[in-house]
């Protein structure tokens, strides 16, 4: 009430931390990032000064603004010695294969910002992050296809830059589109933060015990990658695909409610919100003026996911368990569309997310009080017994 802003989710006792960065309200389907709607922040702001903002708390004055991106710019180059690490996976290695041992290997090359102890070190490691992972994310996807490597550059914006460095060839010149630059950028705003997901959590737990922040974002992109979180993009899109035509929603949507099959609907549902993804929404809005302006607004796939989630939003299963579009629902359409192959979806919600993994892990650890996580069990295993030789079992 008033200038004090108390939320009680009623679960306190059960929260794994206090954080003053993004706040969700699950059954209104709100999303906060340091106070500002992620609508808003979606339509004015763009990532980087959504990465100022959920490092430092507030939104940056031009200054500000120029001298973080500077910062950033400064950083967006890997190590010349890393480019031995992407030589030594196959060439079919998932591309988050690689950026999980990619970014771990980072611990070995620069020293300078392991020491968690030195706030200097931990604020040169979160620049580092955020710099530095389009970068691995891009090479990724360049040595999966057979091409060379293309180095940042600094006169492009962070969008534009990952853009050109996936998709530009020695062959040819490469211009950026602004209308694919500003849709990236929107991605990115949109994957930025989301409280305590299972990967951000992993990184607290990880950071929590003194380990060096590369080790721990490392770990929070192995946890990412699972088809029931950050890999359901790619699920989603390769289920939009087998679906293939509106005929056949009501066979999935049938399957998804047989509890005798595990199939998911993929980019449907979410622990938290139980009413729509605010990111969805605009994602949906996002879907629809790239498609129509890369020319692809009959895209089928789109029209598959439209009727899909009218569909199930008229079946009482769905509605009843308060099951809407997540923000994995829409965003497979457009990165698509954009020319990425469905194996680069997952990665760049790891690129996205950073921001949010390095924020809530330097919020931990810059609280001088902080302590070990240790989550706790309940135990329903075998009652206290004596062991028995082999010869008596
Ligand atoms: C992300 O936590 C975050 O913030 C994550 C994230 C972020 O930004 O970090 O938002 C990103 O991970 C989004 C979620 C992406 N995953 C998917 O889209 C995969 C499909 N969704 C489901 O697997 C599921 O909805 C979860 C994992 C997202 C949420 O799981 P919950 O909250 O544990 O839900 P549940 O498994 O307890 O399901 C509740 C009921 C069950 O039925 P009953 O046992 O009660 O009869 O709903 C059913 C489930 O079977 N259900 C679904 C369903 N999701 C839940 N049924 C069909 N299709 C679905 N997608």
């Amino acid at each position: 009430e008033g200038d004090v802003f108390t939320y009680d989710p009623g679960f306190t006792s059960t929260a794994s931390c206090e954080s003053t960065i993004t706040f969700i309200d699950g059954e209104k389907g709100e999303l906060l990032h340091r106070g500002y709607p992620i609508d808003q922040l979606a339509e004015k702001s763009h990532y980087l000064e959504v990465c100022y903002l959920l490092l430092y708390g507030e939104l940056p004055s031009v200054e500000m603004l120029e001298d973080f991106e500077a910062r950033v710019n400064r950083h967006t180059m890997l190590h010349e010695q890393m480019m031995n690490f992407f030589r030594g996976f196959r060439r079919d290695a998932h591309p988050m294969a690689i950026m999980t041992g990619v970014v771990g290997a980072m611990s070995a090359f620069y020293h300078d910002s392991t020491d968690i102890s030195d706030p200097w070190q931990r604020e040169v490691a979160s620049i580092r992050m955020i710099a530095k992972l389009p970068t691995i994310a891009a090479m990724a996807f360049k040595y999966s296809v057979g091409q060379p490597f293309v180095y940042p550059r600094n006169d492009l914006d962070y969008a534009s830059n990952f853009l050109r460095m996936c998709f530009a060839v020695p062959a040819e010149d490469y211009v950026v589109d602004p209308i694919l630059s500003r849709a990236m950028d929107r991605i990115f705003t949109l994957h930025a933060d989301h409280e305590q997901n299972a990967s951000t959590s992993t990184v607290r737990l990880a950071g929590s015990s003194g380990a060096n922040p590369f080790a721990c974002i490392a770990a929070g992109i192995a946890c990412l990658w699972g088809p029931a979180h950050g890999g359901a993009n790619q699920a989603c899109l390769e289920m939009l695909r087998e679906i293939g035509t509106v005929d056949r929603i009501p066979e999935y949507i049938a399957r998804a409610k047989d509890k005798s099959d595990p199939f998911r609907l993929m980019g449907f549902g979410h622990r938290v919100y139980k009413n729509f993804d605010p990111r969805a929404k605009v994602m949906k809005q996002s879907a629809d003026e790239v498609l129509d302006l890369l020319g692809f607004e009959n895209n089928p796939t789109l029209q598959v996911a439209k009727e899909l989630e009218a569909q199930a939003l008229q079946d009482p299963y769905f509605t009843d368990k308060k099951l809407f579009p997540n923000v994995d629902f829409y965003s497979g359409i457009i990165l698509e569309a954009m020319g990425f192959p469905t194996s680069m979806f997952t990665p760049i919600f790891a690129l996205s997310r950073t921001v949010g993994w390095i924020s809530q892990w330097k919020e931990m650890i810059d609280d001088p009080v902080q302590r070990i996580g240790r989550p706790r069990q309940l135990y329903t295993g075998a009652p206290r017994r004596d062991y028995v030789d082999i010869e008596n079992r």
